[in-house]
């Protein structure tokens, strides 16, 4: 299963689909989704929305017909029907009618007030019940990778009937849900051109002051970004075989670094850390010259294959180059970092075991006995042939290749 999207992803990858995969849905997942528009805010909290889910091969294709013969809504594995509770007009309450009057003044409110059949003013108003909790279900949707569209071109009578709804509670909207077959993105007018500041005529700096959803950006670490920072760190962590022990803070270093993250819809989906070697062999594996040594490096799971670690190495040669820097030393003992490392055509400089092992008895006795040393965790490295041996010896656990490579430009 896909990993389930953050918030920013989600709103931007959501689309309107209108090709679905048959697949279903699995019902964990309808239940959070549905779930999610429980949560939804409404006008005194009226809770007015109520969804029908929609699974009936016929009942779907009558909804679709219903839609203007938009069949492919049919084509979902579930259509949610988004309803709302009609108030009865005479049972208005005050509040409500005062709200009213405020809102739309008087004289377009008593004009509503007196139409023939009082039924069509409720009809009118309830329009935006379910608008806010099924928005809830189309970005709880888009966070599973699930598709969904609006439909709001609904002859809602019919669809009424077709659901066997009573009186007062009327279809408005119907939207299917599914794992899309296509994948299109429409255009959206700049944040300029939808946004003011304070009043009509002054325009709202912010709008073109920072980049757009859907712009990778690559700025330096900031302390403020220490949260975000371990929790993409970890999230990469626990999917690769590249680190053994656990980061609590960010790591800072004692040379001149570059710590580099990657930014995408305001959310934080890669890191880099690259300290310089200032003289030769401190850091670096090659003695010819001094190198960027790569310490940290990762991409958010849900952003891996997008080029970011590319772009982000490129940045770090950029930076390294203005330092009269021209080589970039890798190291990693996962074998998709080792095998991406190989396919950016770097050079293999070393590699050895790395592994878990445990020192013999008589050695951690004595250690706790004379010194009070209880040694838990013993972790090491050896030569490629000498593994066999010190398994013999020692006994290793979880052994792992750890290669080096070099990077020059
Ligand atoms: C209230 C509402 C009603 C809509 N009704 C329909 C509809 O009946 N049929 C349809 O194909 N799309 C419908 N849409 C989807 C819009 O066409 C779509 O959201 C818009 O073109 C932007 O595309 P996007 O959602 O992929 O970004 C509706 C959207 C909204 C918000």
């Amino acid at each position: 299963m896909k990993p389930t999207r953050h918030l920013f992803t989600a709103i931007y990858n959501r689309r309107s689909v209108r090709h679905f995969k048959p697949d279903p849905i699995p019902p964990a997942i309808l239940h959070q989704i549905v779930e999610a528009a429980r949560w939804a805010p409404s006008g005194g909290n009226s809770q007015a929305h109520v969804f029908g889910i929609v699974t009936d091969e016929k009942k779907k294709r009558a909804l679709a017909q219903a839609a203007g013969g938009q069949m492919w809504i049919a084509e979902a594995p579930v259509v949610i029907a988004c309803c709302a509770k009609l108030y009865k007009p005479e049972e208005e309450s005050e509040f409500s009618q005062e709200v009213n009057r405020l809102r739309w003044g008087k004289e377009a409110y008593d004009w509503f007030l007196s139409c023939p059949n009082p039924y069509h003013m409720a009809l009118l108003f309830m329009n935006s019940t379910p608008l806010i909790p099924g928005a809830h279900i189309q970005l709880a949707a888009a966070a599973h990778g699930i598709g969904s569209c609006w439909i709001g071109y609904l002859d809602i009578a019919q669809a009424s009937d077709i659901l066997q709804l009573p009186e007062d509670v009327r279809c408005y909207f119907l939207m299917p849900l599914g794992y899309p077959a296509e994948d299109k993105r429409r255009p959206r007018k700049p944040l300029s051109e939808l946004t003011f500041h304070d009043t009509w005529n002054q325009s709202w700096d912010a709008a073109t002051a920072y980049p757009s959803f859907g712009q990778l950006v690559l700025r330096p670490y900031q302390p403020a970004d220490e949260d975000a920072w371990l929790a993409t760190w970890a999230q990469v962590a626990v999917t690769s075989r590249a680190w053994v022990t656990l980061h609590q803070r960010k790591p800072s270093y004692k040379r001149e670094a570059l710590e580099l993250v990657a930014e995408y819809n305001g959310e934080l989906v890669g890191f880099m850390d690259v300290e310089v070697e200032t003289e030769l062999g401190e850091l670096g594996y090659a003695k010819d010259s001094c190198c960027g040594f790569v310490w940290e490096l990762g991409v958010r799971p849900d952003h891996q294959g997008e080029g970011i670690a590319k772009r982000m190495i490129a940045a770090a040669q950029e930076w390294l180059s203005a330092r009269n820097i021209r080589r970039m030393e890798f190291w990693s003992m996962d074998q998709r970092a080792q095998g991406f490392y190989e396919h950016l055509g770097m050079q293999e400089l070393e590699r050895h075991w790395q592994f878990y092992t445990s020192l013999p008895q008589d050695v951690t006795q004595r250690m706790r006995e004379q010194d009070k040393f209880g040694l838990q965790v013993a972790f090491g490295n050896c030569p490629i042939d000498e593994l066999p041996v010190l398994n013999e010896k020692y006994g290793v656990r979880e052994p792992l290749i750890c290669v080096g490579y070099d990077y020059r430009w």
